[in-house]
């Protein structure tokens, strides 16, 4: 799902953490995604990421366009189709299926929220799943849970890069996720607990069903806040010296509420800026799973 997390705005906290902003974690999975993307026009093959929007919503059309200039900044194709807010259902799958089937498109979204008479999850499962560059149709999550390669879900593959990017070892370490969301908490427990380098945690997952949450939080030697509840982590939630991720956020209109409170910085030795942290990860990984679906097309 590519939500409204696409701000650019950036904050600095007050306290001593070491910060872990994402940009310069996504320049660099983007340079690396623009040379995936040049050494494939040199065999002829334009990569493409294309995109759907339903209706009129100022917001999205212009994350869409964030999404075009950076497909033309890295040297992809951006083919789109806008339809109507009054588009129903048949028409959005119809749309989805003429990029499915059209070969030279190699990754597919739909720029969500879609209006409130269209169903966004089953739309979802009509994409193409080797063209599902959100990562989150229902086979790319089984391939996450069984370990074989198809587009990783955006926002936990942002985690996991931001953690490598700034050489935070993660094999061996007690990762806790507060959040067991379908979007971020479930697959990134997946992901850090799978055999790689860059995870092989031991992975804790805690959700309103442990009332005592704050017993595994205090224990993390990386914490990630992935609940959508403003400022529920508080610093007697945090390890001293423990890196804190914080991905869950909440909109007030355009105002970003995340979970994590700024006086987290005070208690943690490493912590993402309140804006500016997870979210550029995240669009970054929309084109590296796009250029990799091109190469697996090619291969
Ligand atoms: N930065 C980004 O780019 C990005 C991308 C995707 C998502 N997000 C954000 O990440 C957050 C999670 O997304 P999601 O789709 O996974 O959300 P979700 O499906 O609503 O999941 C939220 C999780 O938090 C848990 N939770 C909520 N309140 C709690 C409480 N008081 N105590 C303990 N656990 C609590 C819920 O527990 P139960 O399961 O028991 O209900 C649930 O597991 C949202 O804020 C979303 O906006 C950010």
């Amino acid at each position: 799902m590519t939500t409204t997390s696409e701000s650019t705005e950036h904050h600095t906290p007050s306290g001593a953490a070491r910060l872990l902003p994402g940009a310069p974690v996504a320049e660099a999975v983007l340079a690396d995604t623009a040379a995936a993307a040049a050494r494939l026009r040199s065999r002829g093959i334009t990569p493409s990421l294309a995109t759907i929007l339903v209706g009129d919503d100022d917001a999205s059309a212009g994350y869409i366009a964030i999404k075009q200039r950076q497909a033309a900044a890295l040297g992809f194709a951006s083919p789109h189709v806008h339809l109507p807010a009054t588009a129903t259902q048949t028409e959005l799958h119809q749309a989805i299926a003429r990029f499915n089937t059209d070969p030279g498109v190699h990754g597919l979204l739909v720029q969500y929220p879609v209006p409130g008479h269209l169903d966004y999850d089953a739309a979802l499962q009509t994409i193409d799943p080797d063209k599902d560059v959100d990562g989150m149709h229902p086979l790319n999550m089984g391939r996450l849970a069984v370990g074989l390669p198809g587009p990783l879900p955006c926002t936990p593959a942002g985690i996991e890069a931001l953690l490598a990017y700034y050489e935070i070892p993660v094999a061996g370490r007690e990762v806790v996720i507060l959040g067991r969301g379908a979007t971020l908490g479930r697959p990134l427990a997946m992901l850090l607990a799978q055999k790689r380098p860059t995870a092989n945690a031991a992975v804790t997952v805690v959700h309103t069903g442990v009332p005592d949450w704050a017993r595994y939080t205090r224990r993390a030697d990386i914490l990630v806040a992935a609940a959508g509840v403003p400022g529920i982590v508080q610093p007697e939630h945090v390890k001293p010296g423990a890196v804190v991720i914080g991905a869950g956020v909440r909109y007030d209109g355009r105002r970003l509420l995340p979970d994590v409170d700024e006086a987290c910085a005070e208690v943690a030795g490493a912590i993402t800026p309140r804006v500016g942290g997870v979210g550029p990860t995240t669009v970054a990984m929309l084109f590296r799973n796009a250029v990799r679906a091109a190469e697996r097309a090619s291969q």
